[in-house]
């Protein structure tokens, strides 16, 4: 338990707030918790304080991955690690650390920019049991798995593998799909517990985010959202399929912010034994409605 255990939350800067209020409850089912702190929402699937926060902004993208470690001897651990390899990281202050509703946070970025924060001791309450935001066949799966995983932005697999190898991650390349031009396109996924990645990096867009997984223990779910999103106007962006690696039976459609998110269920646990894919098993087939900032990969 020497590094990274699980992605615990992640906040994202949004330009339209009361939009996605309405998506992330309506939609996504998650609960949405107003503490009554200005341009900010936090978003439930468990007992969690939260798992995700919304922070009014203007730029629609992940503003922090929050990486969990087990604890102070972890914290300290994990900067002793930093500094010895020359990245940069700046420990927050208690109050920053209180306001992020944990017991000690550092901030750092990874070799493409990606914004991370090192965290442990998170705010678990457990008198308040996930109340979702609309009706669920069952509950989202996190546990020992954490949150879900995330795409996020890439400049170059090698330094970015060998960055999270030094936080601890395992993992590898995992696709080598081959694209129209003749050439192939290669994905790295990076994992730190029972979840078949929690970190995967691929051909890039402009934002630091591509989609955010969030996994549901009841397939009926997977299709419930299906129908919700088809009846709204979110568009519907990878159509129902099978992930070869993480087996995931999954879709995916966009955020008020033109990010995605993907819905899915039934994933095999991690393998801990590298393998590689040319394709997904079925389905999975990419939108043509591509619009202009869409940041799908
Ligand atoms: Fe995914």
């Amino acid at each position: 338990m020497d590094g990274i255990t699980e992605l615990g939350y992640v906040r994202f800067d949004v330009s339209d707030l009361s939009e996605w209020q309405g998506f992330a409850s309506s939609i996504l089912g998650l609960e949405v918790v107003d503490e009554g702190e200005p341009g900010k929402l936090y978003l439930r699937t468990d007992s969690w304080h939260h798992r995700i926060v919304l922070e009014q902004g203007s730029k629609d993208d992940l503003a922090a991955a929050g990486l969990r470690v087990a604890g102070a001897e972890e914290f300290a651990d994990m900067q002793q690690r930093l500094q010895a390899a020359g990245v940069k990281y700046e420990v927050n202050s208690r109050e920053q650390a209180e306001q992020c509703r944990v017991l000690e946070v550092m901030s750092l970025s990874d070799p493409a920019g990606n914004p991370l924060e090192i965290f442990h001791g998170p705010e678990i309450e457990t008198h308040k049991p996930f109340y979702p935001g609309r009706r669920m066949h069952g509950r989202y799966l996190t546990g020992d798995g954490g949150l879900g995983h995330m795409i996020l932005r890439n400049r170059g697999l090698d330094d970015i593998f060998q960055f999270y190898r030094l936080l601890g991650m395992r993992g590898g390349i995992e696709y080598k799909i081959p694209t129209p031009d003749g050439n192939v396109g290669e994905m790295l996924f990076m994992h730190c517990n029972s979840r078949d990645h929690t970190l995967a990096f691929g051909p890039s867009s402009g934002k630091h985010i591509n989609h955010l997984m969030l996994e549901v223990d009841n397939l009926d779910d997977v299709f419930m959202t299906y129908d919700l999103v088809q009846a709204s106007n979110y568009p519907i962006m990878i159509s129902p399929g099978r992930h070869a690696n993480d087996q995931m039976f999954s879709f995916y459609f966009a955020t008020p912010s033109r990010w995605l998110v993907e819905i899915g269920w039934g994933a095999r646990p991690a393998t801990h034994q590298s393998e590689y894919y040319t394709r997904d098993t079925y389905g999975h087939e990419m939108s043509k409605k591509l619009g202009p900032g869409m940041s799908i990969d």
